[in-house]
């Protein structure tokens, strides 16, 4: 990333809520541009709004869905005209369907919708920033789970998507010499899709996600080789 005063730019995705909205505020308190994505257009107007005052990184917030190639390109237009882009942190994700079914009752729309937002969403934003990534020398950060390595009933549907993530991760890095690629798992965590895994369920008990915010600047800071990281284990 850059050792001059321009800011970094980064592309965060899912940033309304979660683990999404504390990287950003994280960033931001950092001084970096940051480029903001999700769906629901009034919760990422009023995340972006409440960012830490960040002189002298600008933010644009650009509501849409990952699974549309023209809101994608529009991320990385506008990452580009910032400068960038040095970062992309592919962190919008689904769950499926609440309560998770066992993959013998596993709707496939559904599991082709998943695969969707989780997996082609993310290669394809992460197809349009490569070129602003190589000359920048820059990085991917996809958040990942324990459940695209863990067994765990219910969870094999979004367990596969996120093993699909880790493993595009694993080959975009042997591809891509000049671009640090992470897949990290942040534990779990006290947001909205934690409480749709587990319906009805007091998750009170779980950190929040602003708790693992300082792994991923150290992570950024210390730029390791590209892999497969847990973030707790940076604190
Ligand atoms: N929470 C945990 O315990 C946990 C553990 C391991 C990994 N993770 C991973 O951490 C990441 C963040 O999860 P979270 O728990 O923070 O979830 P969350 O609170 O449900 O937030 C998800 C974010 O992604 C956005 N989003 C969802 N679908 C989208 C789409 N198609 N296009 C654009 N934006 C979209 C949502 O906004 P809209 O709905 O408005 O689009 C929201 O901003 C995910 O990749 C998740 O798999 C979470």
């Amino acid at each position: 990333m850059r050792t001059n005063s321009v800011p970094s730019v980064a592309i965060v995705t899912g940033a309304s809520r979660g683990l999404g909205r504390a990287i950003a505020a994280g960033l931001a308190e950092a001084g970096w541009s940051l480029v903001l994505d999700a769906r629901g257009a009034p919760a990422l107007t009023e995340a972006a709004a409440r960012l830490p005052a960040r002189p002298p990184g600008r933010v644009v917030a650009l509501p849409g869905d990952l699974i549309d190639p023209d809101h994608r390109a529009r991320l990385v237009a506008v990452a580009t005209e910032l400068g960038g882009p040095d970062l992309v942190v592919n962190n919008a994700g689904a769950l499926g369907p609440s309560p998770l079914p066992r993959l013998a009752d596993l709707p496939l729309p559904a599991f082709r919708e998943l695969l969707e937002v989780n997996v082609v969403g993310l290669l394809g934003l992460t197809q349009l920033a490569l070129p602003g990534l190589r000359q920048h020398e820059g990085g991917v950060l996809n958040i990942t789970s324990d459940a695209a390595v863990e067994a765990y009933e219910g969870w094999g549907g979004y367990g596969a998507s996120k093993a699909a993530v880790e493993q595009l991760g694993r080959v975009l890095a042997v591809e891509e010499p000049d671009v640090r690629v992470w897949w990290a798992d942040p534990g779990d965590l006290r947001t909205r899709m934690h409480q749709d895994a587990f319906p009805g369920e007091d998750i009170g008990d779980r950190p929040l996600p602003e708790t693992v915010v300082p792994a991923v600047l150290k992570l950024l800071a210390t730029r390791p080789e590209s892999g497969r990281v847990r973030l707790r284990e940076l604190l």
